[in-house]
């Protein structure tokens, strides 16, 4: 492997989807640095249609930990919404959505936090999510972030190999 910045792929290495989180605080500047490195990724035709939600208040959490399992404890969450707004190029507010949120992942994993990419569009609980938080309906709650420090160490699922997945020049084509 190319060594020129090892410290980023042992970032990507060892983020895991964690689902379970002590509980302890978050500083609200961890979960604003959280948001920025969502706010630094591409966005079709630089359309920028996302907002965020940094949940810390113990109440909202309560109501927001009933949406999911997977934020068992989690003592905060970022919260992203997304105008479904297509460019004069198509509609790119799907991937918009999903550039910022593996920043984030990546993101809490170098501040030493976990996260889970928990769906928020296509999910049964959507319009409750929305109306939990004061969402307005022209926005879309695109994932909701639970951030904490873990509290499992889940082994990492079996993922897709190079070899399985790769070709070179062409479709089919294996390396020489
Ligand atoms: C689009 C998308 C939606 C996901 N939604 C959920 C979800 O709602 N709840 C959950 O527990 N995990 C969710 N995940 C996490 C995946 O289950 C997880 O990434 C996958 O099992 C691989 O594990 P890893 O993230 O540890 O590599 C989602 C992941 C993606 C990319």
């Amino acid at each position: 492997m190319p060594t020129s910045d090892m410290r980023f792929f042992e970032v990507i290495n060892a983020r895991r989807s964690i689902r379970q989180f002590t509980a302890e605080c978050v500083p609200v500047e961890v979960l604003e640095a959280i948001v920025q490195a969502g706010l630094e990724s591409p966005t079709g035709c630089n359309a920028q249609l996302r907002q965020y939600i940094i949940v810390t208040d113990p109440a909202v959490m309560d109501r927001l930990r009933t949406v999911s399992k997977a934020m068992d404890g989690a003592p905060a969450a970022i919260v992203q919404l997304i105008e479904p707004k297509p460019t004069q190029w198509g509609d790119f507010h799907l991937q918009d959505a999903a550039a910022s949120i593996q920043s984030m992942l990546l993101a809490a994993v170098a501040l030493g936090y976990a996260s889970c990419w928990i769906e928020g569009q296509v999910r049964r609980s959507h319009e409750e999510i929305r109306r939990m938080l004061g969402v307005p309906d022209t926005l879309h709650v695109s994932a909701i972030l639970p951030i904490g420090r873990a509290a499992q160490q889940p082994r990492r699922p079996e993922k897709a190999t190079l070899a399985q997945t790769t070709y070179y020049d062409s479709y089919g084509r294996k390396k020489a």
